[in-house]
């Protein structure tokens, strides 16, 4: 099976390539390193042992994205990350979210189809659920309501791939709702690599740690939750790259029972920012310096997952604690500033 991964630079990106490869599958990556740096791949060959060709192209482009189909006519599946993700961002630069994250997804179906993929696995988000009521959120939960553009693009990016399977009795697809992805690579080797100030919390945590930053800003204390700071449900990156494994799996069976199938990806635990603080500073020993800024345009208060249905059709639960979270993402920090 050769599997084209979009966004193979970013950061849940390049830890799949990191289990696809461990699980004898081929690779190809397309990423115009508009969020991630071309290192990552000699990264991932650190670690796997194999280099992994990266297309540098545009995939909301429609022309770069037929090439690449030219390029690589063997492609039987895709994953589709390659997304601009700042909730914040997208609320002040609507267009360009709609723009890149929504062509880039019908530009892989229009030509991946053509050129005979089969399925395509989306990531999608815990955004789609807006600010929900009623918790855990289980893939059932309403959609809508969204705080943001960028959830918007989720949503309709779901959207799109289930019109387009829809119309395709050959095509198949999942969506991956991701909750809070954090952490690294066990080895040290590969996480979150942030271009500019982190817009999420891990990522911000360390390099204020590591005095890259002064002072870690926990954005709104007046949130309706215990310590009156937002409530998130986080889970190890590695363990989301397995679920893209599961998920490929499960979507070449050809008894899969729906042909457009929705899973949450979450532990089911809601942590708040003053908790993941703490619990940072209980995995390293590391004290943290932080203050409280006004609430962030996008936020919601809190979210976090039921994700039995993962559990139940892909075989898949997350095994990594909430101390391996903090404390690989730490090593990880560490091991850029042992290389600058
Ligand atoms: N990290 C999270 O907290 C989180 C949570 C839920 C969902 N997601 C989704 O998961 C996916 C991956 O997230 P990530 O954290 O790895 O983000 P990331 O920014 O690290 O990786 C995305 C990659 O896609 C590339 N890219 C973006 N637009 C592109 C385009 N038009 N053409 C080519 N390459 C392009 C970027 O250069 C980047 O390397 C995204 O779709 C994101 O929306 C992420």
């Amino acid at each position: 099976m050769k599997v084209l991964v979009t966004g193979g630079a970013g950061y849940i990106g390049s830890h799949t390539i990191c289990e696809l490869l461990d699980h004898g599958m081929e690779v190809v990556s397309a990423d115009n390193f508009q969020n991630a740096v071309p290192e990552t791949f000699e990264r991932i060959e650190a670690i796997t042992g194999q280099k992994v060709v990266n297309e540098n192209l545009d995939l909301s482009e429609v022309k770069a994205c037929q090439i690449l189909f030219e390029q690589h006519p063997d492609i039987t599946a895709i994953i589709h990350f390659a997304a601009r993700k700042a909730v914040g961002e997208s609320v002040e630069k609507p267009l360009v979210y709609y723009r890149n994250n929504l062509n880039s997804t019908i530009n892989l179906l229009h030509f991946g189809t053509l050129a005979g993929v089969k399925h395509l696995v989306f990531s999608s988000s815990c955004t789609v659920y807006g600010n929900p009521g009623n918790q855990p959120v289980d893939e059932d939960s309403p959609v809508g309501n969204i705080e943001s553009p960028y959830g918007y693009t989720k949503m309709m990016g779901e959207q799109i791939l289930r019109d387009h399977i829809h119309s395709h009795p050959s095509f198949s697809g999942i969506s991956l709702r991701y909750f809070n992805p954090v952490g690294a690579h066990p080895s040290g080797k590969l996480g979150e690599l942030p271009l500019g100030k982190p817009n999420n919390l891990v990522p911000f945590i360390t390099e204020t740690a590591i005095g890259l930053r002064p002072c870690l800003e926990v954005f709104g204390a007046d949130y309706d939750t215990p310590d009156g700071t937002p409530i998130r449900d986080y889970v190890h990156v590695v363990d989301i790259a397995k679920a893209h494994v599961q998920a490929l799996l499960h979507i070449q069976q050809s008894d899969q029972r729906e042909r457009f199938e929705v899973f949450n990806l979450g532990t089911g635990k809601g942590m708040s920012v003053l908790e993941i603080i703490q619990a940072f500073e209980q995995a390293t020993g590391v004290a943290l310096n932080y203050r409280f800024s006004p609430r962030r345009a996008g936020d919601v208060e809190t979210i976090y997952a039921n994700a039995d249905k993962a559990a139940q059709v892909l075989k898949w639960q997350p095994e990594y604690s909430l101390e391996t979270m903090m404390a690989s993402a730490w090593k990880w920090q560490q091991h850029l500033a042992n290389q600058r």
